[in-house]
């Protein structure tokens, strides 16, 4: 492997580092594995077994890292706005440590049982055939916007039990908020008319989300809404709970999936050889998704802050400190996955991903977006028959947390009782 590309091992966003970041994690690895990045005032923690170990360590927290919005002084009006959007940073278990962050967790974990993921799996089916009907005689699709996007979308509102007619609204909201948290994540000083907006954009998704609440209260159905507002009659929940952690299961469950779906087909149409095994062998499919996912990593690093001074490596960490749990570098160790850098998607199952976390916040949904890409990915290769880039370059967003392409343009070959259909 080559020396990291690029003049400035801490710039984040550079182009070379946001299509292949793999250089500098092995850079990293082996020359500075406790590495100080100074742009990111955090440590960067690059090696499987250090990432492996922060994330059962009880000495770092993974509470509000990005707290520092609320310090700064603000008008009145911004004040206001503040107060609407912290429990939405402080509240959500994510970014909680526990106590706060066990009870939660029990109460959502039954939203991914294993008889509701076999019934969301006839959904996600459903949904995808639904989609590529519409496209099938075009011989061309988006994948992002047109496809993965809107189908999560679906898939997570059918969860949370959001009825179709609320979806349009819904959509456009959390695009919103999406765009707005990026926006207010990536400075200590975001601008008023963002914190504002950011506001009134959560309050109107409370808006649209209280009915919705309302009516379970009155008659639960089988969806996370009353799994939540049964939780809230035991008292174990408060209603701003709900709206938040319906956010944040749109959040965790929407971006990171569609750019899991984007880059692992793109990475199958860059190894022909593998896709071609992969098809040949439908078997192995449970094994294709993993490697995938070992491949593809969407959320890159998680932040946590270091509650007491804390020593790896040799390197000491101050109490209070920003350390950058590199998951994405750990999966691209080659201590332990044999030639990391190329996807196989054969590869035996020996050591855990780092692509869903580790510990307490292991994600919730790994399983249902396992399930997603199991069914996704056969079902996309087999209805657009030569499923083939429509150019040689791709476009990655500038976001070092979150990997994922802007677009992802496909062609494809309109199957022949489709085109004799449309005619
Ligand atoms: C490929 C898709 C996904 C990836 C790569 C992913 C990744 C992750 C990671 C790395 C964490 C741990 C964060 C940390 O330790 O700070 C996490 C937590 C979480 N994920 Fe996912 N996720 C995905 C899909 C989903 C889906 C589909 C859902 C829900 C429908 C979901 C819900 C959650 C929740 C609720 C947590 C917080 C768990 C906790 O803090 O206890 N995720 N996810």
């Amino acid at each position: 492997m080559s020396p990291f590309h690029g003049n400035d091992i801490d710039n984040l966003l550079q182009p070379e580092y946001l299509a292949n970041p793999c250089p500098t994690f092995n850079h990293l690895q082996n020359n500075d594995p406790v590495h100080w990045n100074p742009q990111l005032n955090g440590w960067m923690v690059s090696r499987y077994d250090d990432v492996l170990a922060l994330l059962q360590d009880t000495r770092v927290s993974a509470a509000s890292p990005f707290g520092y919005i609320f310090r700064r002084s603000l008008s009145a009006e911004e004040q206001v706005a503040v107060s609407f959007i912290r429990p939405y940073v402080e509240q959500s278990l994510l970014n909680m440590d526990p106590p706060g962050q066990t009870r939660q967790r029990a109460i959502l974990g039954a939203a991914f049982s294993a008889r509701r993921l076999a019934q969301m799996r006839t959904r996600v089916q459903g949904f995808v055939d639904e989609m590529l009907d519409e496209v099938q005689s075009r011989g061309t699709i988006e994948l992002m916007n047109q496809f993965a996007f809107p189908l999560l979308f679906k898939v997570i509102f059918a969860l949370l039990g959001l009825p179709p007619e609320a979806h349009a609204q819904a959509r456009k909201l959390f695009n919103e908020a999406s765009n707005l948290i990026i926006k207010v994540n990536s400075t200590p000083y975001p601008a008023s008319e963002h914190l504002l907006r950011f506001a009134e954009n959560l309050r109107e998704t409370e808006d649209l989300i209280r009915p919705y609440i309302e009516e379970r209260r009155q008659e639960p159905q089988n969806d996370v809404i009353s799994l939540m507002v049964e939780a809230e009659k035991r008292g174990d929940l408060s209603e701003k709970e709900i709206f938040v952690l319906c956010s944040q299961l749109v959040f965790a469950a929407h971006e990171t999936t569609a750019n899991a779906i984007c880059t692992g087909v793109l990475a199958l149409l860059q190894n022909p050889e593998q896709l071609d095994l992969l098809q040949k062998n439908p078997d192995i499919l449970p094994l294709a998704v993993e490697e995938i996912l070992r491949y593809s990593v969407p959320g890159q690093m998680r932040p946590r802050i270091a509650r007491e001074d804390i020593e790896i490596q040799g390197t000491h960490i101050q109490k209070g400190q920003r350390i950058f749990v590199m998951l994405a570098a750990a999966n691209f160790d080659e201590k332990h996955f044999a030639c990391p850098h190329a996807l196989q998607v054969e590869r035996p199952k020996k050591e855990q991903i780092m692509t869903f976390g580790h510990g307490i916040h292991y994600c919730l949904g790994g399983a249902l977006a396992r399930m997603e890409l199991q069914v996704i990915i056969p079902t996309l290769f087999q209805r657009l028959p030569g499923l083939r880039l429509a150019s040689t370059s791709v476009q990655w967003r500038p976001n070092f947390l979150l990997r994922g392409l802007v677009e992802l343009p496909l062609l494809f070959d309109v199957p022949a009782e489709v085109s004799h259909d449309a005619a």
